[in-house]
């Protein structure tokens, strides 16, 4: 079969044909008029379903809204419930005293971290970085566009950190850290986004031990996928904020997670844990802005999840959904793209992406025969600061919210967009 041929082996006159054929298909897939969409990890309706059946009937008598003694539809409790402190506390492996329960949302509390950073000053900071002349921020890359648009808002200049299969280059990161300007790092230790790498406990050890100019250094350690495994059994993974203390850098780092991806996204619970005296720091800032956040919704949560255990049991669950989406995804590019040899791709366990690179120079264009076919991808580009991915090949995939047939409709329109930008790139 021709097709079954690497394209850079092809002569011209058989790259002309395959490109033919697959013009041939590309017609054919849009004249279905399909509308699908793989651009953002949303949980699927199903898994929407399964949590929101039970996690709304759990509190109807007056004593369900009491917790340790707490009246938990009162002000009161700005740091969150003891026992929602305690799960995440039990999720993270970190102790109860360093975990900060907020609202709905994670990145709410890093943009908020950073915020204060900008305006106030962290713990450690001389002065607010909005007086610094110039603040640096290290991004590993592919990385989450969310992360980037935080710190691109507030002005910082970001510096591409390469990505290995162990998680950050540590050699970049620590010799990068000797600029004072240098200020923090975006991690997202487990099951990274978009590559689904797992940090190596050197990697882990190192990044905690790093000896940063800057006083104020702050790693964001987001660990957003703390217990998302869908293939596999639960991961172990270090506790960072133990690392940093033996390190004897106690107050480095801030980590966050939510159970945006364990419950539901939009009325979920996140928290965030770093030493005890950043808390203080932290609390005294926080008190100013809210008296508390919604504490029913974090015992909603304690009821439901009960404990890590039971969570882990209610993501072997999402892990049914999901292992079959992201298994539609790999298998289609084993059979259709590997043996072409025009794009890489990670294999992960666990997380909510795909990461793939496709031919260099042609992750832009396979973006838009994509959208010209109904398939919406994240954006070319998206997975590195500014938008700018300097090689033009990185391509987020989100398997999680279609219908797996759906997915394999918009997979396959994928594959002939990949082949298509691929032959045009070769010359046809
Ligand atoms: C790495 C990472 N962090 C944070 C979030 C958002 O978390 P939250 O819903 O808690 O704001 C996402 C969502 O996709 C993510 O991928």
């Amino acid at each position: 079969m021709p097709h079954m041929t690497a394209y850079t082996k092809m002569t011209a006159q058989e790259r002309k044909d395959e490109y033919a054929r697959m013009s041939a298909k590309f017609e054919e897939l849009k004249a279905r008029g399909l509308k699908l969409n793989m651009a953002r990890g949303k949980p699927g309706k199903d898994q929407l379903d399964m949590v929101s059946d039970v996690i709304f009937n759990l509190m109807d008598e007056p004593g369900d809204f009491v917790s340790n003694g707490i009246d938990v539809r009162n002000y009161g409790e700005m740091s969150g419930i003891p026992a929602a402190k305690q799960l995440f506390a039990e999720i993270l492996d970190c102790r109860v005293e360093q975990v900060f329960v907020g609202g709905n949302s994670s990145l709410q509390l890093m943009y908020d971290t950073i915020s204060k950073a900008y305006t106030h000053g962290l713990l450690h900071s001389v002065r607010p970085w909005c007086r610094e002349e110039k603040v640096k921020w290290l991004c590993p890359v592919p990385g989450y566009d969310r992360h980037f648009k935080i710190t691109e808002s507030f002005g910082f200049e970001m510096v591409n950190i390469p990505m290995t299969s162990d998680g950050p280059d540590m050699d970049v990161v620590e010799e990068a850290v000797k600029d004072p300007a240098v200020k923090g790092i975006w991690c997202v230790p487990k099951y990274s986004n978009p590559d689904g790498i797992i940090y190596s406990d050197e990697t882990v050890r190192r990044m905690a031990a790093l000896k940063p100019a800057a006083p104020d250094f702050t790693v964001m350690w987001d660990n957003a996928y703390c217990v998302h495994e869908f293939e596999g059994d639960y991961v172990e993974f270090p506790d960072i904020l133990a690392a940093c203390a033996e390190a004897g850098n106690p107050d480095l780092v801030f980590e966050f997670a939510s159970t945006s991806k364990i419950t539901l996204p939009g009325a979920g619970v996140a928290c965030f844990a770093t030493s005890e005296a950043n808390l203080k720091y932290m609390e005294q800032l926080l008190t100013i802005q809210i008296i508390s956040f919604d504490k029913v919704n974090q015992q909603r949560h304690v009821l439901y999840l009960q404990n890590k255990a039971h969570t882990l049991e209610l993501m072997k669950k999402h892990a049914a959904i999901l292992g079959p989406k992201f298994h539609a995804v790999l298998d289609a590019l084993d059979r259709e793209i590997a043996p072409l040899d025009i794009a890489t791709w990670c294999r992960p366990k666990g997380g909510y992406f795909i990461s793939l690179n496709a031919m260099p120079g042609t992750a832009k264009r396979t973006w838009e025969l994509c959208r010209e076919a109904g398939v919406v991808m994240t954006g070319a580009g998206a997975t590195f600061p500014y938008g700018k991915d300097p090689a033009d090949s990185n391509l987020r995939i989100a398997p999680t919210l279609p219908p797996v047939e759906e997915l394999e409709q918009a997979i396959e329109v994928l594959c002939v967009c990949l082949k298509l930008s691929a032959l045009e790139k070769l010359g046809v």
